[in-house]
């Protein structure tokens, strides 16, 4: 798949670029002796065991196990194929790469029709004629040039053809733009027609500024409000923020973001002043969401109505931040308002007051437990109290941090006047029932030399100048592992460099990620060349011993078939492999 870039100009590129540098525009690292750490993007965790080695240009986290170089942390980071990343870091570095693969022409030419295509929109709104109710109704709305410059926003005309002639005109073939979804097929006869039409017109951008798809509102009451672009493989709602791109920096700076629903209300946001707003397409807010959002701050803001649906909303959202490091918690606007309608009619001000009263979404979910209703005379029934505990419990289990349960109990002990011990004992009696999610065991057979194995390649990958010397004295067979073998196999035969042989399409990623893992484990070596040869004896000798174990076996059975060429044969191997092992164990 990665076409044909030459090897020369790979490495040059990885060369061209900081690993430490790359990756700090993604996650915060600091400093940790000779390497840097910090929250793994990969997976949720709370302590850092994401490690980024500016010697070795490697990146690797020993908690998933996710490493390579700074090709593969692009490729995951940004869910993006090789090709991509090669390019746009090339790019960067000023180096030019000829013939682009098929793949990635046609996300580059999704991209690059999109962003013509949104000029086409800000164009006609700004200066069309036939776009004169488009200005009036985003007068209306309260959007002025500025904001409507800044995020883009544009207009459909009322045509079947506009954005469709002026695409064709500028050189792209229908093919390139049906990918877009700006254009559909006509089901009658031949030809084509602009999808989105007398609509006004939102760019959906991604994190690093390339349209992806458009959101387009109509004027009227009519249905569908909202019209959007298919999803493709680059327009993914629930992958996707809007208005993320603007937003980033504020996020990181004040270290929370706020969460809407709507285009309206993230553009409405940014025009008050409110910058770290983002919105979610109109979705639920998702895992994926929160991975993006985990990069850049600690705190997520989640606005509803507070109208049931909005609470309902707001509690299944809960699950998708139990055991995450980022804390929700929830806005909650008067019924029947939107973040946008809020803003203007109350300002600035009385929005950014409900953010700082938000509370946490495990505080919210335990609180409307609590003050559910009684049967209407305010009195809690047993039978009330007893469901409201457990619903409370219920929650409190799935909350992985002790001293938030032990919050937690402590209120609901208070509010609903049980014991906590009680509850505590609750709590414990009902989780034992439920099993435990255990990390996957690693098959371990061969114990010892498999630990002896890691521990020599570790040594070879970490000391480059032993290399030579492991290839003279060591036979890939040695290793037991498959996977020690494969990796002995590239670092001693390919004669490559460590960040070359990290993005080779031949190795898979638990291969890669076990010479991440041991290029920048922690292992120590006194004596580096006394070690090596020490090691190799090791893995020698236990070779040896399963040879001779294998030979026994079959002499065993070649003496009682009384197949006597066979025993001989068999006898003669058993005396080299005998005085192989005298020498093995003698010196
Ligand atoms: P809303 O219906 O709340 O609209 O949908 P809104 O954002 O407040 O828009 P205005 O104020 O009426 O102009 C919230 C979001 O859900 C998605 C859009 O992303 C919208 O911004 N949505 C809604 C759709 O994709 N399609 C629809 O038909 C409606
Ligand atoms: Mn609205």
């Amino acid at each position: 798949m990665d076409g044909h870039i030459p090897e020369e100009l790979i490495t040059k590129i990885i060369g061209s670029q900081d690993i430490v540098e790359v990756i700090s525009r993604y996650i915060s690292l600091k400093k940790s002796g000779q390497n840097y750490k910090g929250l793994c993007p990969f997976h949720s965790e709370k302590t850092p065991s994401f490690v980024v080695s500016p010697a070795k240009q490697l990146f690797h986290c020993f908690g998933c196990g996710t490493g390579g170089n700074v090709i593969t942390f692009l490729m995951k980071q940004d869910n993006a194929g090789f090709s991509e990343v090669v390019r746009r870091l090339g790019n960067d570095a000023g180096i030019t790469i000829e013939g682009v693969t098929k793949d990635n022409k046609r996300e580059v030419l999704i991209y690059e029709v999109n962003k013509l295509a949104a000029s086409f929109y800000y164009e006609n709104l700004i200066n069309a004629k036939e776009a004169e109710s488009a200005r009036n109704y985003l007068l209306k709305r309260g959007l002025d040039r500025e904001i409507i410059k800044k995020f883009n926003v544009g207009y459909g005309i009322s045509s079947w053809s506009s954005a469709y002639d002026f695409l064709k005109k500028k050189g792209f073939q229908e093919d390139s733009l049906l990918k877009t979804g700006l254009i559909i097929p006509r089901t009658k006869g031949t030809g084509y027609y602009d999808r989105f039409r007398e609509r006004i017109m939102f760019p959906i951008y991604d994190i690093q500024k390339r349209i992806v798809g458009f959101g387009g509102r109509v004027l009227d009451n009519s249905t569908p409000k909202y019209l959007n672009s298919p999803e493709t493989p680059v327009f993914i709602k629930g992958n996707l923020l809007y208005g993320l791109e603007t937003a980033k920096d504020a996020i990181i700076e004040t270290g929370y973001a706020i969460i809407v629903e709507g285009y309206m209300d993230v553009i409405a946001a940014h025009q008050a002043g409110i910058t770290n707003v983002v919105g979610t397409l109109g979705t639920a807010f998702t895992p994926n969401h929160l991975r993006i959002l985990q990069r850049l701050c600690k705190v997520v803001v989640l606005t509803f109505d507070s109208d049931t649906a909005g609470i309902n909303a707001a509690l299944r959202t809960l699950d998708v931040f139990i055991g995450s490091t980022v804390e929700a918690k929830v806005l909650l606007l008067p019924e029947g308002e939107d973040p946008d309608s809020f803003i203007r009619e109350n300002g600035k001000a009385n929005f950014v007051e409900l953010v700082q009263k938000s509370i946490g979404i495990i505080d919210f979910a335990i609180g409307r437990i609590i003050n559910r209703k009684t049967n209407g005379d305010g009195v809690l029934s047993k039978e009330t109290k007893l469901r409201h505990a457990e619903d409370c419990l219920n929650i409190i289990r799935k909350v992985p941090n002790r001293i938030e349960q032990d919050y937690q109990l402590t209120r609901v002990s208070k509010d609903l006047k049980i014991e906590k011990d009680v509850l505590y004992a609750e709590l414990k009696r009902k989780s034992k029932g439920e099993k435990a999610v255990q990390p996957e065991k690693i098959k371990k057979n061969n114990v010892r030399s498999q630990g002896i194995e890691e521990i020599l390649l570790t040594l070879i990958i970490k000391d480059k100048s032993l290399r030579i010397l492991a290839k003279e004295n060591l036979d890939i067979k040695d290793f037991v592992n498959p996977v020690y073998q494969k990796i002995a196999a590239y670092v001693l035969i390919s004669g490559k460099e460590l960040n070359d042989l990290l993005h080779t399409e031949e190795l898979d990623q638990d291969v890669r990620s076990e010479i991440t893992r041991m290029a920048l484990s922690d292992l120590q070596f006194e004596l580096p060349e006394k070690n090596l040869f020490e090691y190799i004896k090791v893995l020698q000798r236990e070779r040896l011993n399963q040879e001779l174990k294998k030979i026994e076996q079959e002499l065993y059975t070649a003496e009682i078939a009384g197949t006597f060429e066979k025993v001989r044969s068999l006898l003669i191997a058993k005396q080299g492999l005998l005085q192989r092992k005298k020498l093995l164990y003698e010196n």
